[in-house]
């Protein structure tokens, strides 16, 4: 399939957003992430905690299909994948790769980020492929991460 997509990244205060962007933004993660946020939740994060953050987007035909969210610790050079996701139509395309490496490439090149980790469920594979394809290792086990029974891993590349 040969689709045209473009990737913008964001990293002003969540309020300063149009509200269709922030519409659009949330109802992906409410339509289609297993544990979405409510409104409050993004706008604590993203506008009032203080926390440095890059949202990146993925659109396609002008729509937002895609993004990832990072915090960043920019004295530390360190930065946290907080959530990615995909609209199911676009997933196995090749998309969340450029996504994703793409907004790491602007963290590096912008704040010189050298550390990047997240968590995910361990039976999340295409995630957990994702990760590994850009070089992400597993560092540790949290059990019952999720839930019950539901356990993570904690994972990190280190940018040279
Ligand atoms: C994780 C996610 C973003 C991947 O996006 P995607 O566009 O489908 O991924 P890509 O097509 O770019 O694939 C990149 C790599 O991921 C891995 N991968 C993708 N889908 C996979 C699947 N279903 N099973 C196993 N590995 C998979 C592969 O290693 C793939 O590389 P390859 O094609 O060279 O083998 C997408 O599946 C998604 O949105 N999932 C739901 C949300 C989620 O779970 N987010 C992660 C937790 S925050």
């Amino acid at each position: 399939m040969n689709l045209t997509y473009d990737i913008q990244h964001f990293d002003k205060e969540w309020d300063k957003l149009a509200f269709a962007f922030q519409e659009q933004l949330l109802n992906l993660d409410q339509d289609h992430f297993e544990r979405p946020w409510p409104r409050d939740s993004w706008e604590q994060l993203l506008s009032g905690s203080g926390r440095e953050f890059q949202v990146s987007t993925l659109l396609v035909d002008q729509k937002i299909m895609g993004f990832v969210l990072f915090l960043v610790e920019k004295f530390e050079k360190r930065a946290h994948l907080v959530k990615i996701l995909c609209h199911p139509k676009i997933r196995g395309l090749g998309l969340g790769y450029k996504l994703l490496s793409i907004s790491q490439k602007r963290l590096v090149d912008l704040y010189a980020v050298s550390v990047f980790d997240l968590e995910v469920e361990t039976n999340n594979n295409a995630a957990l492929g994702l990760y590994r394809k850009l070089g992400y290792k597993k560092i540790r086990q949290l059990k019952d991460l999720y839930g019950a029974s539901m356990h993570g891993v904690a994972m990190q590349v280190k940018i040279r």
